[in-house]
């Protein structure tokens, strides 16, 4: 499979909290594999902005280490002063007077202009009240935010409006990483580029949908943040929301931001509130090499929760009655997302009551090995009669396009070159980000007001006994993690 790389206009791109962990682990070398693949012109300018007194020389040696600790490509040393070429440094404060002056006059008002907002929320306002004082903003440009988009509905409705003070809609680009996975857009692409699937996507034919996005680390360095937000917070309100939403959404007339957009929105205002015995949390226990929770963050009381299993209903025409049983977690058992749309049993088994209990069942498998399986019924191979067997058509995607992995851009890289390119597709608007606090605030208020403490569970194992509980009751199960 060749992939085809259309190079973006040249561009100025400013990265606000240049010197921090995001910028380090995901930006830059994002820039510099999109920059190696041809699609960012050489005359672009990167310019980092931060707080310390930085040289550009200090700066492009953090840069130059932040892409070799993270690519395992073989860089070639050539490669890499070119990308370097493109970068400049400010020291900026964000809440003060310096810098501002210096970088606008770095910025090229012919090109591209685009501001990246790796920063706490707490200086979007700042920010944004700055690049409008020192009037570098005008209708062109653009800015990025990262999660956390608030924490709460109340917070995200703040931030929103502090941006909009300064910036149109179509100037903001919600950063959900999610969104820019490949095999999260080959959702649509399985929907809605196929007449198989859609006759078939609804409650008449479909018994329940999982969405499993599981990991095998913990906390790691980000305690503080991590115990103030828990698995709802910091998954489900995001990353699941978009999967449950791109699984569900009705077909949106074309594929350009607000179609797409509007349809998600109409999922998210459809959930049902979640009963409280349909959600189970939970916190991991320790393992051989690390930690519990409660030591991770460092608060012995804790009552955060590292594990989330919600049964959560949409109520609309096309999904009534059909349970989605969503989960994800920290220190479980592989890594590993992927979404079941399990189908029903069949009306009636020519062969016999014994043949029952096999369901159709399509699994789009986000990470690792990107691929759709599509589990169906055959005949046992050999005599012995009619005896029958399931088993997985399975299109894993590396084998069957013959697809180098590692070629495919990672999610960051396709939605830098998105905010370039102007395309808000893959991002979330503001609307959407206030519906799905609207749907999210009860459940998290629902634990507060009962003092809820999350369940205990092995590290290496797939959540909580509960969480299994969770199907098992109403006689299904949940695919094994592995
Ligand atoms: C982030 C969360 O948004 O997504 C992390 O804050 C989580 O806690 C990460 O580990 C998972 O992303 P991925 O791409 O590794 O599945």
């Amino acid at each position: 499979m060749v992939s085809r790389v259309i190079p973006v206009r040249s561009f100025d791109l400013v990265i606000f909290g240049a010197t921090g962990d995001l910028a380090k682990r995901k930006i830059f070398p994002s820039l510099f594999r999109r920059f190696l693949a041809g699609q960012v012109p050489q005359d672009s300018q990167i310019i980092g902005a931060a707080r310390s007194n930085l040289s550009r020389k200090t700066f492009s040696d953090l840069v130059k280490n932040s892409i070799k600790n993270v690519n395992e490509l073989n860089i070639k040393e050539n490669d890499l002063k070119k990308f370097l070429k493109c970068l400049n440094y400010i020291q900026i404060d964000a809440t003060g007077s310096d810098g501002w002056n210096e970088l606008k006059k770095v910025l090229r008002p012919s090109k591209i202009q685009a501001f990246y907002f790796s920063v706490s929320p707490s200086i979007f306002g700042s920010l944004a009240q700055s690049l409008h004082n020192y009037e570098i903003t005008h209708e062109n440009i653009r800015i990025v935010v990262e999660k956390p988009f608030g924490r709460n509905l109340e917070t995200s409705k703040q931030l929103n409006i502090i941006l909009s003070e300064h910036f149109k809609e179509e100037q903001i680009y919600r950063i959900d990483h999610y969104l820019g996975k490949e095999t999260v857009q080959n959702l649509m692409a399985i929907r809605f580029g196929n007449m198989l699937f859609e006759p078939l996507w609804n409650a008449q034919y479909v018994d329940h949908i999982q969405i499993t996005v599981s990991e095998t680390v913990g906390v790691g360095d980000r305690s503080e943040y991590y115990d103030h937000s828990g698995a709802m917070r910091d998954m489900v309100q995001n990353h699941l929301m978009q999967l449950l939403c791109l699984i569900a959404m009705e077909p949106p007339a074309r594929f350009e931001p607000d179609s797409v957009r509007d349809e998600k929105l109409k999922v998210i205002r459809a959930l049902d509130p979640v009963a409280p015995h349909h959600i189970v949390r939970g916190q991991y226990g320790s393992g051989s090499d690390h930690a519990d929770y409660r030591a991770d963050v460092d608060n012995k009381n804790s009552k955060t929760e590292s594990f989330v299993a919600l049964k959560v209903n949409i109520s609309n025409y096309r999904w009534a009655g059909v349970p989605f049983y969503i989960r994800t977690g920290k220190r479980l058992k592989a890594r590993t997302s992927e979404i079941a749309v399990v189908f029903k049993e069949k009306p009636h088994s020519i062969f016999g009551p014994e043949a029952r209990n096999h369901q159709n069942a399509l699994i789009i498998r986000l990470q690792p090995d990107e691929g759709i399986t599509m589990d169906v019924t055959i005949k046992e191979p050999g005599p012995g009669g009619m005896r029958l067997i399931d088993v997985p058509l399975d299109m894993t995607f590396s084998e069957t396009l013959g697809l180098d992995v590692d070629a495919v851009p990672d999610a960051y890289e396709r939605l830098i070159m998105d905010v370039i390119r102007g395309n808000q597709t893959l991002f979330m608007r503001g609307d959407e980000v206030e519906a799905a606090w609207r749907w999210t605030d009860p459940i998290i208020n629902g634990w507060i007001e009962r003092n809820d403490v999350p369940k205990p569970y092995d590290s290496g194992s797939s959540g909580p006994y509960d969480s299994l509980n969770l199907l098992e009751r109403e006689g299904r199960k949940w695919r094994e993690i592995m």
